[in-house]
């Protein structure tokens, strides 16, 4: 068995501790004990206290800025700071309120002293400030998985602004993005650089917020992506190529046909060799042939031009459309009178020009 050994001095000492810690702390509480608020807004701090009390003061950056007597005659060093019941049947809470904080003006140590055995009581009060935020350039056009850059620039903020980027109101991967803060004396601005890919059209916005704003500050522009154009340089190569191709098969061709039209022109030429050296020999009778024959489409003048159609009726070979010529040589057993047809077929019928010589 233990016996727990305490002398009397020490039991007054730990119960007097006890009644000492629990007076101080037990009779007066401030809420809260950090504040962040926005530049422009209110800031309010709650003193509750149990027990009774006469006079309650507030120091704000170390002036004492309200005198609050427990019966309500409330002294305040401007319009900026005030202080009430927090209700009307709660005598034991006063709320003090900083109307339109700024944070040259009010951010720092806030104190609240009850006179009598009470004490003082701190609190921080901290004031961020939201600024502007921009994305620079304006709507953006690009071609079709070209690689696309935006900045956005946010100033005058307090403290450094926290940006983020959304693709059609989707977060944007913040591998993608990149930003700087720089002081600009007493606030901060900073630079965001998205990069990505365009595939579609987008609404792209920057964010910037601080803690104590309740929606972040944004701005937004378009994305707009066009489909790639041709490329220039392959449809061109690809025409010259076929060009040069064709030119090539043409040439080809050209080469092919001639060629024929020269062994042609030779089997020709053998031919006529041949034949020559046969007339030679069989004497004269086939150049005989060969130098005339009747003259099947002669007709007299006066004939002729009074009945057209008889002429194609008499032997002409004709066709329709077509140009005809036809010279066919008359030899007479005299071989003198020589004639020469030339007709013209067309559409309006057959016209006739004659020439004759006389030799
Ligand atoms: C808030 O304080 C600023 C700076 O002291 C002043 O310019 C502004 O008019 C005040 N706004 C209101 C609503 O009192
Ligand atoms: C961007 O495009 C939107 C819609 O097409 C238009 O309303 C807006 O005025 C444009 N902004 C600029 C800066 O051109
Ligand atoms: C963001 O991108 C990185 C690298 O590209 C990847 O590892 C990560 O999973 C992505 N995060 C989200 C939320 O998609
Ligand atoms: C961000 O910066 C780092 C280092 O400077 C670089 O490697 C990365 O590519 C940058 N990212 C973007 C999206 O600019
Ligand atoms: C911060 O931004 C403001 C407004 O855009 C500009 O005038 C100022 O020069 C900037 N400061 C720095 C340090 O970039
Ligand atoms: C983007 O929008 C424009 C018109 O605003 C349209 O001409 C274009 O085809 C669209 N691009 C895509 C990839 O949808």
């Amino acid at each position: 068995m233990t016996v727990l050994r305490i002398s009397r001095p020490d039991l007054f000492l730990i119960g007097f501790l006890l009644c000492a810690t629990g007076v101080v702390s037990g009779q007066f509480q401030l809420e809260p004990l950090n504040s962040t608020v926005l530049q422009g807004s209110d800031a309010q701090f709650n003193a509750s206290v149990q027990g009774k009390w006469n006079i309650m003061t507030w120091e704000v950056r170390g002036f004492l800025v309200l005198t609050f007597p427990f019966t309500g005659n409330v002294i305040s060093s401007s319009k900026q700071f005030s202080a009430n019941f927090c209700s009307s049947v709660d005598t034991s809470c006063v709320a003090f309120t900083i109307h339109n904080v700024t944070r040259g003006g009010q951010a720092g140590p806030v104190v609240c002293t009850i006179q009598g055995d009470y004490g003082s009581k701190t609190a921080q009060l901290y004031v961020q400030e939201s600024g502007t935020v921009n994305v620079k350039g304006g709507n953006v056009t690009v071609v079709q998985h070209q690689q696309v850059e935006f900045q956005c620039v946010t100033s005058a903020w307090f403290p450094t602004a926290t940006v983020s980027w959304t693709r059609n109101g989707q977060a944007v991967n913040n591998s993608l993005y990149n930003t700087t803060s720089m002081a600009d004396g007493e606030t901060f601005n900073a630079s965001s650089v998205l990069r990505f890919q365009a595939i579609s059209n987008a609404t792209v916005e920057c964010r910037a917020t601080v803690l104590s704003l309740a929606s972040p500050e944004s701005s937004s522009v378009f994305l707009v992506v066009v489909p790639k154009p041709p490329d220039w340089t392959v449809l061109i190569a690809v025409v010259v190529s076929i060009g040069g191709f064709a030119l090539l098969v043409l040439l080809i061709i050209g080469i092919i046909f001639c060629c024929k039209r020269r062994e042609e022109k030779q089997a020709n030429d053998r031919d006529e060799m041949r034949a020559k050296t046969h007339s030679q020999i069989s004497g004269g009778s086939a150049a005989g042939n060969r130098r005339g024959q009747e003259n099947a489409g002669y007709v007299p003048e006066d004939q002729a031009s009074v009945a057209p159609s008889k002429i194609t009726d008499s032997g002409f070979s004709q066709a329709s459309g077509a140009e005809v010529h036809e010279v066919a040589v008359n030899t007479n057993q005299t071989g003198n009178v020589y004639s020469g047809a030339h007709i013209t077929a067309g559409e309006s019928g057959v016209r006739k020009h004659r020439h004759l010589t006389i030799v």
